[in-house]
């Protein structure tokens, strides 16, 4: 799984989110001057009623929202307003429902725009925002709208070159062209008609691509009246210097963020602008000092700069920057001491910031040990991420307004206990995370806040289980990770977590069992790993997705009715589960990744499929399934020919037993891991593997498989050709996103090179045939020399005879090679001395014969003799027998000791070393972090909506 897409992923969700934050900022705030439709006085102009039913004809309103556009006074149609002076149409207002929502109702209108809308010459304000225009341009007329002071045809689905008609309307004092990030977008080539508006004072082209523009600024400084600019997510490239003459000194809204400047951060032109009150140049690859000329930003409000490069410390001339109330650093590159950062913010009498975001910095330095009067009228402080040393100071209990306090992922320690949190009655976030804190309060301390959000992963809170978490009955967010807790869950506990969304209490000691209520919790993501929960499994949440209570004492058999239909990660292994597998988890429709590995489970897999009703026969989109270790047998699942998705298979360690299906090449197109090992398998391998294209993993060890290695196996291109592993594990955004992101990472044991490996998430490139202690015969294919990406190949404890394939040194990754206990005769191939990668070599008890090839990879290799034993014709070189022309008599009762002893302790390998370890860990990180952060730069007041927003869009595009 690579990192850097992910990040990217992350940074456009970011930018989305940003962007439906938008959606919420902007509204009319030119003066309503027209009449409401009811006054007595108004009567509608003949032609423009005909003109608004034409306009009307040419569009479509599936959800009829103008069926008052009848009768002959159209100023009392819906969203018409007439002057009360002339009776003309002045107002159109049809601004789509459920505007601000991110996600379009289908309820607005859509279709064509009659032209017949000139006829309405008087018009001076015209909102379609919201409405589906799909795919049709802006259309050219409306730069004949000569009246037009306010026109907003944002978010209303157009696309292509924006005409550049629309510069003719130069009454235009409001222009909003915003667009979705989602559409196929709007677009200009050449902005020069902009600076004819030259009444414009509201100008609004969020992600209208301006890529193929470089003097967009020079255009912009014509419009003499402006007050709001925004151009995020434009894709500007340039950003001169300096305007030598500016025009621009009304701007107070000056909005840039996420374009493509990458440039130094000083000089640039917007520093200059001092009547700012709002500037934002987030996202936009600037780099370099603070620079100094912030301080001269007399009126700025708000100043947003975060995920840039910005370096060193925010200059000290800021003191004067009375009015600043919000300042968003995030995600550059800060450092120095935080002591010294807070004595640089502003300090005025009236003081006014509210608002530090000062995540992922290089912040070092302890918090001072007294309250530094600019910090007093806090609402959110965020010091996620840096690298603060110390306590926390109990000042901190002093900042009353305080709503957010996030410390997170710092190298903060020492004690808090009431004194830090009793005062703190407006908090809604407590993040201590990553930090060595221990919250230390009173049994009976009842806090005076209701916190939305609880992350105390990894601080100190045990061993009793908190009391105080008894009172946070509104948290959506729960993460008690790792906190020392060792002891029984209480009764209330379910019920205060009632309301939680993303609930951890992963790797504490916690005891107790889960509550047969659990099927009314809210939870989403549950994550109660690592501890000692017992009794059965209940049913679970309607809304969950991820659900992981791997490594408890679970016990009982799985529930006969699972409940959550959304539930995509469930991971049960390494718990007591007994039973057959039930048919309820047929009825995970959603269910991408199961591991029930390491329990109790006995019995065959029914295909509930099938036997559910075998008229409407579904198949279940799983990607990754571990039954492995239980004690489950009959015939190879028939219930997987209905899992076309299935990549990963592990069903080793069981009794399985029957023969290989050979539909397996037939339905299961994307298999890549294919383990097997340790059950009752007998029969030939079929040749429709050869279908398995993507097979990179096939472990067959310890079953009962005849007959010869199908040759058809080198059409397993995951076996041959490099691959750029872009399945990515699948399922690590699995819809429903939101907050609680998954960081999945597939944990699997390899036996290689004798021993036991603990593969995490780089499994995906682990490329192995083991089909060790079978019954194979015949040749070993002289094919097996084109699966060069093998690192791992043990064919031992076979009767392959014949000779060592001769281009076997084409396995050029191959780590580890063991074709020991077979019947291979004749010498060993020259081509071996080139496995340059090779660590271990086995060729024990063969007949092979003649002098060993010298190389200087083959002479390094362990010990020669357990290398070679058991051959006794080979010769020469590490062996301290010589070639010589007669072959030296075999020493036969030699031999058998030998191998008798070598069997014993084969064995007692086997029993002692073979203790699977897990397959696959799930790790929540409730609340992905880098996601969060960027929330943290909007308005607190939109956080919860975004928030909502962005779960139901992530839901939709999943
Ligand atoms: C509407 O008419 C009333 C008198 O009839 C007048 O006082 C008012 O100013 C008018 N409104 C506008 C916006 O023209
Ligand atoms: C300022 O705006 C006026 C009016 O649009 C324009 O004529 C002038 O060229 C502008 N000044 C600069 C330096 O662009
Ligand atoms: C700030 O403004 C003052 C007065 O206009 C000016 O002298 C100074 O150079 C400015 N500082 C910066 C860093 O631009
Ligand atoms: C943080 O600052 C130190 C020096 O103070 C520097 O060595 C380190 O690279 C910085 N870290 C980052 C992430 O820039």
């Amino acid at each position: 799984m690579g990192k850097a897409p992910m990040d990217t992923l992350q940074l456009s969700c970011i930018q989305i989110a940003i962007a439906l934050l938008l959606l919420t900022q902007t509204g009319s705030t030119i003066d309503d001057t027209s009449t409401h439709p009811d006054d007595p006085i108004t009567n509608c102009i003949a032609t423009e009623r005909t003109a608004l039913l034409a306009f009307r004809a040419g569009l479509s309103d599936p959800a009829n929202l103008l069926s008052s556009w009848k009768g002959d006074d159209c100023c009392r149609w819906k969203g018409i307003y007439c002057s009360n002076g002339t009776g003309h149409v002045v107002r159109l207002d049809l601004r789509g429902p459920d505007c601000g929502s991110g996600v379009w109702s289908t309820q607005a209108l859509a279709g064509n725009i009659s032209s017949a809308m000139l006829g309405l010459q008087q018009l001076w304000y015209l909102d379609l925002r919201c409405n589906r225009f799909d795919n049709i341009q802006i259309p050219e007329f409306m730069g004949s709208l000569h009246s037009l002071r306010y026109l907003d045809l944002s978010m209303a689905q157009f696309t292509g070159r924006i005409p550049p008609q629309l510069g003719n309307l130069s009454n235009l004092q409001y222009l909003n062209l915003e667009t979705y990030p989602y559409d196929s977008g709007t677009y200009s080539t050449d902005v020069t008609w902009l600076s004819r508006l030259t009444s414009l004072e509201h100008l609004d082209m969020t992600f209208v691509n301006l890529s193929t523009i470089v003097h967009w600024l020079p255009v912009v400084n014509m419009l003499q009246t402006l007050k709001v600019l925004r151009l995020p997510f434009c894709q500007l490239r340039s950003s001169p210097d300096s305007l030598q003459l500016s025009n621009l000194t009304s701007l107070e809204i000056l909005d840039l963020s996420s374009n493509n400047f990458s440039k130094r951060s000083r000089p640039n032109w917007f520093w200059d602008l001092t009547s700012l009150k709002y500037l934002d140049i987030s996202f936009n690859g600037f780099f370099g000092p603070f620079p100094d000329e912030i301080g001269n930003m007399t009126s700025i409000v708000e100043l947003q700069l975060s995920d840039n490069n910005l370096v060193g410390m925010i200059p000290s001339n800021m003191k004067n920057l009375c009015n600043l109330e919000r300042l968003v650093s995030s995600r550059n590159n800060m450092n120095g001491s935080v002591t010294e950062l807070f004595h640089r913010l502003p300090s005025c009498s009236q003081n006014k910031i509210h608002e530090l975001f000062l995540q992922d910095n290089n912040l070092t330095g302890s918090l001072p040990d007294t309250l530094i009067e600019a910090l007093s009228n806090l609402n959110w402080l965020i010091l996620a991420d840096n690298r603060l040393t110390g306590h926390v100071p109990v000042w901190l209990g002093e900042l009353t307004k305080l709503t957010m306090l996030d410390l997170g992922y710092n190298n903060l320690d020492g004690v808090m206990h009431e004194g830090h949190l009793s005062r703190l009655d407006m908090l809604e976030e407590l993040t201590l995370s990553g930090n060595s804190i221990a919250i230390t309060v009173s049994p009976t301390w009842v806090p005076s806040f209701r916190l939305r959000i609880i992350q105390l992963r990894s601080c100190q809170l045990g061993p009793n289980f908190p009391t105080w978490l008894r009172w946070q009955t509104q948290a959506l967010t729960l993460d008690v990770s790792n906190t020392s807790i060792n002891d029984m869950v209480p009764d209330w506990f379910w019920i205060a977590a009632s309301s939680v969304m993303f609930l951890n209490i992963r790797n504490n000691q916690i005891t107790g069992v889960l509550p047969s209520t659990m099927e009314f919790m809210s939870g989403e993501v549950m994550d109660f790993s690592s501890n000692q929960l017992g009794g059965p499994i209940p049913k679970l949440p309607i809304n969950i997705t991820r659900l992981d209570l791997s490594r408890n004492n679970l016990v009982g058999p799985l529930p006969l009715d699972f409940g959550a239909p959304w539930l995509a990660i469930l991971l049960l292994y390494k718990n007591m589960i007994s039973g057959a597998i039930p048919s309820s988890l047929c009825k995970l429709q959603a269910l991408r990744l199961l591991d029930l590995s390491t329990n109790n489970l006995n019995g065959s897999i029914t295909d509930c499929l099938i036997n559910e009703s075998s008229t409407n026969m579904t198949s279940l989109g799983i990607g990754s399934l571990s039954l492995r270790n239980n004690n489950l047998s009959g015939e190879f699942p028939s219930l997987l020919q209905n899992c076309p998705g299935l990549i990963f298979l592990d069903l080793g360690d069981n009794q399985f037993s029957g023969t290989l299906p050979a539909w397996i090449g037939e339905k299961l197109l994307y298999l890549s891991f294919l383990r097997l090992r340790s059950n009752m398998f007998y029969g030939h391998i079929p040749v429709e593997i050869e279908k398995l294209v993507n097979l990179q993993y096939l472990d067959l060890a310890y079953n009962n498989i005849s007959g010869s290695i199908p040759r058809s196996i080198v059409n397993c291109e995951g076996m041959t050709k490099t691959r750029d592993y872009t399945y990515d594990l699948g399922y690590a955004f699995t819809p429903g996103g939101s907050f609680g992101q998954i960081l999945y990472s597939g944990n699997f044991t390899v036996l290689t090179k004798g021993q036991e490996r603990l593969y995490t998430g780089e499994i995906i490139y682990m490329v192995n045939l083991d089909l060790s202690c079978n019954s194979l015969t015949g040749e070993i294919p002289a094919e097996i020399s084109t699966l060069v990406e093998l690192k791992n190949l043990n064919l031992s404890w076979n009767n392959f005879n014949g000779k060592i394939p001769e281009n076997i040194g084409t396995l050029m990754q191959v780590e580890s090679l063991d074709l020991s206990r077979n019947d291979l005769s004749g010498e060993i191939p020259s081509s071996l001395s080139a496995l340059t990668s090779l660590s271990r070599l086995n060729l024990s008890y063969n007949s092979l014969s003649g002098e060993i090839p010298s190389g200087n990879q083959l002479q390094t290799l362990g010990d020669p003799a357990s290398i070679y034993i058991g051959n006794p014709g080979l010769c020469g070189p590490p062996l301290s027998r010589k070639c010589s022309s007669q072959p030296e008599p075999i020493p036969g009762d030699n031999h058998e000791d030998a191998r008798d002893d070598d069997l014993v302790s084969f064995f007692l390998a086997m029993g002692s070393g073979y203790v699977m370890g897990l397959w696959v860990v799930f790790v929540a990180l409730l609340f992905k972090r880098k996601w969060r952060a960027s929330w943290y730069s909007l308005y607190d007041r939109a956080y919860v909506q975004v928030a909502v927003t962005w779960a139901s869009l992530g839901g939709k595009l999943g």
